[in-house]
């Protein structure tokens, strides 16, 4: 439908908001690079220190590099105690996402060169927004169980310390490798909902923070970041393994989405599900624990049938098989949108490092169908 000067595609669906070299989707193979390298290849050779510095330097690193990029990412994991003190002072009963979104805003004020316009703003040298929201969720978990905050380790990978300072214990090197990986499979994928919520406030020359603190907003919804606290709702809701067949009948009658499976851009099993479903079945395995498994594999095989049968085929995406992998390391659900942002606030600012190098303010049109001109009445002339 044309509206007076544009296009009106609902959802913005197929429409190319501006040119990027950080990542590609090719949907109809399901595959995922980012700058040019394919999150198999990634998932299995890099680690989350290495990606968010491919995300930011466009390259990956030369050995020095790297050891020199640990240091620094290393050394600003701990949060400042102001920081520490919000959390703490928190209502509990907020959910996180609402205190990474405040705490982010926060959190510019204690940057050691406050900035207060992000033209000049070199994001890099202010690894705060990418280190420390880990750190941030550690700690509101660790204010949740009334338990002291945890300093971090300076000697273990980003996934494995986030492990540590929530649990109080050093992981295990398999959970901390599957930890890690984790985040670098939802570090970056392309303009999705909350990229593209940062890129927004990005072209309005806001700061990073800002950016950042919209996008996590946007993640927070359920059909976006939240999906994977959901799944695990949905398979709580059913049980067992047997039940699988009856709740998706009932479920599809009231047409209710089925959480984890579907994905704008990819048609068929989105690349990054596969190497979480390696996961989920690696720590079934070493917690003896099959259960999440069973009724997962269920759910895709009942599901896929009955969208096939349709004509729909609708596949997993990336969170369908993140929860069960996150409960089985010990992980509470309310933290699981809090870790999909730990891990895309590096791609969220790659995305506003691009969007400022090449910047037009985000200003598209609406297609209006309200009332035609009218005249103002006075109240006492008005009826319902
Ligand atoms: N369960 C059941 N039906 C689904 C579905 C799901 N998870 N995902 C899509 N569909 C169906 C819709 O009902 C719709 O059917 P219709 O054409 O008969 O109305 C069709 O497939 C297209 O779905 P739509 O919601 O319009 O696609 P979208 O591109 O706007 O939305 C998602 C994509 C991801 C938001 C959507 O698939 C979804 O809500 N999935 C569940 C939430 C989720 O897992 N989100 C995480 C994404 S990484």
């Amino acid at each position: 439908m044309s509206a007076d000067t544009g296009t009106f595609c609902k959802g913005l669906e197929g429409v190319i908001a501006d040119t990027t070299t950080i990542c590609r989707i090719d949907g109809q193979n399901g595959k995922l690079y980012i700058r040019g390298y394919s999150i198999e290849d990634l998932a299995r050779y890099s680690d989350f220190e290495e990606v968010t510095y491919l995300l930011l330097y466009e390259r990956l690193p030369t050995k020095p590099e790297l050891e020199a990029w640990r240091t620094r990412m290393r050394a600003s994991r701990d949060i400042p105690t102001q920081v520490r003190e919000m959390i703490r002072a928190f209502p509990v009963s907020a959910h996180p996402m609402q205190l990474l979104q405040s705490v982010m805003a926060y959190m510019s004020s204690y940057v050691e060169h406050r900035i207060q316009h992000s033209a000049t703003c070199d994001c890099k040298d202010t690894l705060h927004q990418v280190v420390q929201t880990a750190s941030v969720v550690a700690a509101y978990q660790c204010s949740r169980e009334n338990k002291p905050y945890v300093p971090p380790l300076p000697d273990r990978s980003h996934g494995a310390n986030f492990l540590y300072m929530v649990r109080g214990r050093e992981p295990e090197d398999y959970e901390g490798r599957i930890m890690d990986t984790c985040l670098v499979l939802h570090a970056e994928h392309e303009f999705n909902a909350s990229t593209f919520t940062a890129r927004v406030v990005a072209s309005t020359l806001s700061t990073c923070y800002c950016s950042i603190s919209a996008a996590m907003g946007a993640l927070y919804g359920s059909l976006h970041g939240g999906a994977n606290e959901r799944v695990m709702d949905m398979v709580e809701e059913i049980g067992t393994k047997d039940r699988v067949g009856p709740w998706l009948d009932r479920a599809l009658a009231q047409k209710r989405k089925v959480m984890g499976m579907g994905h704008r851009e990819y048609k068929v099993k989105d690349p990054r599900s596969y190497i979480m479903e390696g996961f989920l079945k690696e720590v079934t395995e070493k917690k003896g624990d099959s259960r999440y498994y069973e009724i997962l594999k269920e759910i895709e095989r009942q599901f896929h049938e009955r969208m096939e049968e349709k004509g729909k085929p609708i596949h997993p995406n990336v969170d369908f098989y993140s929860g069960a992998v996150y409960t089985l390391l010990g992980l509470p659900r309310i933290l699981f949108t809090p870790m999909f942002a730990m891990a895309r606030v590096a791609g969220w600012l790659a995305h506003v490092l691009e969007q400022r190098k090449d910047n037009r303010i985000y200003r598209p049109e609406s297609l209006y169908q309200g009332p035609a001109p009218r005249d103002w009445l006075p109240i006492d002339q008005r009826v319902d």
